[in-house]
């Protein structure tokens, strides 16, 4: 659709939006993946996740798209990520999917590969695009081995292996996580992706593996599933991604048929998405909204905004501005689970939605966003107990968290 077909709507966060494969999402506000750690050792999702996932259905969401599922249970982003590469626990991600969707919400499963910047337990040696390593602390001790054609057309039939495995246990559909340095991430980026074939060099060559992994997974999913791409609007780095690239890969996702594009930005060098990094043109509450008024100038497509948004009179704006389509929330549904239902019934006052404060300061950004996942992190077993103002884990519980998953990446690189 061209933007130009938009007719002006009356649209606001109550209302509901079908997306071109045929789903309706019932309102316009989504939760945003937040990776739970809550899988058992096995990968499996455990109970508690699965009760967390039936607090937030309840509390009035229209979408809510899963922490990071990953596709290789070799490499994980974070201890406990669950893992989907067989049916082995098939019937546990069912009851994920049905604990989610019981009240209406839309479950979108997000599924990944961390690349270079992945812990244990099985891969004594990460993988990327290139062999650089990132340079963050807490990472990488050990350099990636660079990933060879038949290991990539690997890579590519597990991510559509995954998303045929959730579609099979009941999801709606996908998400492919192309944001935040993560594998397919690290191919976008001219400096993590210094490959001289068909994968690297031109920008072309970078996007060429997420435009394989998104044709592949259509495939696998069928054309009425739900098919989203998270997508860095910029990476924030001297030779990282950048803006201008960014919206040409967006408008070829575009004509590669996705539902949805979540529009995002940053990685571990440089967190822009919990704003601790900031775009100094970045206006108001949103940190990526800038580029989406671009891409919307261009793109007909779905689109969802996250990062930094507070207040239902701005995610009114965007929406009836037609700037965006889907409101993300990430943090804020760490503290109040039923926060939806209430910007939807119209009982939230004006104040800002809730979040952890961000300790002022520059120079410590990877630390910094650490201090973030720890601390929104620690109240996920609270909500999955049924918990509905969340206060958060208090200083010194934050960074021994902090602390304790930067030792963990640091120690299972060996
Ligand atoms: C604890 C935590 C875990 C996160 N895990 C993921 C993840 O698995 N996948 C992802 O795409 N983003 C992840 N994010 C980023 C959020 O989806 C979102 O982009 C970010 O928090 C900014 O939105 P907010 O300002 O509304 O929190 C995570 C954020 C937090 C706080």
């Amino acid at each position: 659709m061209s933007p130009k077909n938009r007719s002006p709507r009356l649209v606001a966060v109550g209302s509901p939006l079908p997306l071109p494969c045929g789903v309706t999402l019932p309102n316009r506000l989504a939760k945003a993946a937040m990776s739970e750690q809550l899988g058992q050792i096995d990968g499996a999702p455990s109970q508690t996740l699965t009760r967390l996932y039936s607090a937030w259905g309840r509390g009035g969401a229209g979408l809510l798209i899963t922490g990071n599922v990953m596709i290789d249970r070799r490499a994980y982003v974070e201890p406990r990520n669950v893992t989907l590469e067989d049916d082995r626990h098939l019937e546990a991600v069912r009851n994920w999917a049905r604990a989610g969707s019981r009240e209406g919400a839309v479950m979108v499963m997000q599924i990944n590969h961390p690349g270079r910047v992945a812990v244990g337990p099985l891969h004594r040696r990460p993988v990327g695009p290139s062999a650089l390593r990132p340079q963050v602390i807490g990472y990488n001790l050990r350099k990636p081995r660079a990933l060879s054609i038949s290991d990539i057309a690997d890579l590519r039939s597990r991510y559509a292996r995954t998303a045929e495995l959730a579609m099979a246990a009941g999801f709606a559909g996908v998400q492919v996580h192309a944001a935040h340095g993560y594998l397919l991430s690290q191919f976008l980026s001219p400096l993590a992706n210094q490959r001289t074939d068909q994968y690297g060099g031109s920008p072309q060559n970078r996007r060429r593996l997420l435009l394989e992994v998104v044709a592949d997974v259509r495939e696998a999913v069928g054309p009425n599933a739900i098919l989203s791409v998270k997508l860095n609007s910029a990476d924030f780095q001297h030779r990282g991604l950048e803006e201008n690239e960014s919206l040409d890969v967006a408008l070829a996702l575009e004509s590669a048929g996705i539902d949805l594009l979540e529009i995002s930005g940053g990685n571990y060098e440089a967190p822009a998405m919990t704003g601790v990094v900031q775009d100094s043109t970045r206006e108001r509450e949103a940190y990526f909204l800038r580029y989406a008024r671009e891409l919307r100038a261009r793109s007909g497509m779905p689109l969802m905004l996250t990062g930094g948004i507070r207040t239902l009179d701005f995610m009114n704006e965007v929406l009836a501005q037609s700037a965006v389509d889907v409101i993300g929330l990430g943090r804020p549904f760490a503290v109040r689970p039923d926060l939806a239902a209430e910007l939807l019934a119209g009982t939230w006052d004006s104040r800002e939605l809730p979040c952890a404060p961000r300790i002022p300061g520059r120079g410590l950004d990877p630390v910094n966003s650490y201090l973030q996942l720890a601390w929104h992190a620690a109240n996920f077993r609270g909500i999955a107990a049924g918990e509905k103002r969340l206060r958060g884990p208090g200083a010194v519980r934050t960074l021994a968290a902090a602390g304790a998953t930067m030792t963990v990446r640091a120690l299972t690189q060996f």
